[in-house]
């Protein structure tokens, strides 16, 4: 069974809850699915999980693995792994996120590991998403939103990706913001990128995983992934 990395055109477009829907179909599907966010940042969560983000993938595949494998580095601020742990005076340690994912692909029979920010965020001066996505030599879903600015920002991702040697198993429209129609853009995008949208997902009042899972199971072929 294949495992993937969760990328994204930027930082707020759906990773965590596309991925999110993601697990919990795997979950219902009977894959025993692990979900891991190697850096995460931002405001700490006072209670359960640091990372909000681990809090809802955690929930949503429903694992009970440790915190320091599923998000092995929290960084206080909202920055990227780089910025945040200069100014934070914290060693970034890419060898234990390494380790932590090693341990969980062990673990669980597929892995969905989201990404930080967008496919560009730097992790040390000259390592960024891209290289770890290299070093853990995973595939990757490009979670797209619909807003206008969005067909150059995956043009890019899509470029930057086929640079580095990263497969790109597909794009995910994530159509909560307004701007393009969404079957426009897939035209447009598939056209273009050469790299096929594998769903789009509606805007979701209230969002809750178990409404992004209904989503991801009308709109996406869950069956080419596994
Ligand atoms: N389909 C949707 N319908 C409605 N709201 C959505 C949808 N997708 C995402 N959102 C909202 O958009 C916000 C950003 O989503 P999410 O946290 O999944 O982004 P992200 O790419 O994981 O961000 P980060 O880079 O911080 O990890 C969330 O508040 C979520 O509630
Ligand atoms: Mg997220």
């Amino acid at each position: 069974m294949k495992s993937y990395f969760i990328s994204g055109t930027d930082t707020d477009v759906g990773k965590t809850y596309v991925m999110s829907g993601l697990a919990a179909a795997f979950r219902k599907m009977d894959i025993d699915i692990g979900v891991m966010k190697p850096f995460a940042a931002g405001t700490e969560q006072k209670s359960g999980f640091k990372s909000e983000d681990i809090q809802i993938l955690a929930k949503a595949a429903q694992v009970n693995d440790p915190e320091q494998l599923l998000n092995p580095q929290f960084f206080s601020i909202p920055a990227s792994p780089f910025t945040a742990s200069k100014n934070l005076g914290v060693r970034v340690d890419v060898n234990l996120i390494l380790d932590s994912f090693k341990k969980l692909s062990n673990m669980h029979d597929m892995l969905l590991v989201e990404g930080m920010g967008g496919i560009m965020t730097p992790i040390l001066k000259d390592y960024f998403v891209t290289d770890l996505i290299k070093a853990m030599n995973l595939e990757t879903i490009i979670i797209t939103r619909s807003r206008i600015g969005t067909v150059n920002h995956t043009i890019m991702t899509c470029n930057m990706c086929k640079q580095y040697g990263i497969k790109i198993t597909g794009i995910v429209i994530n159509n909560f913001d307004s701007g393009y129609s969404p079957h426009e853009l897939q035209r447009d995008l598939e056209e273009i990128t050469d790299v096929k949208v594998l769903g789009i997902i509606p805007y979701i009042e209230k969002i809750t995983i178990d409404k992004m899972m209904r989503h991801v199971e009308e709109n996406i072929d869950l069956k080419l992934l596994i």
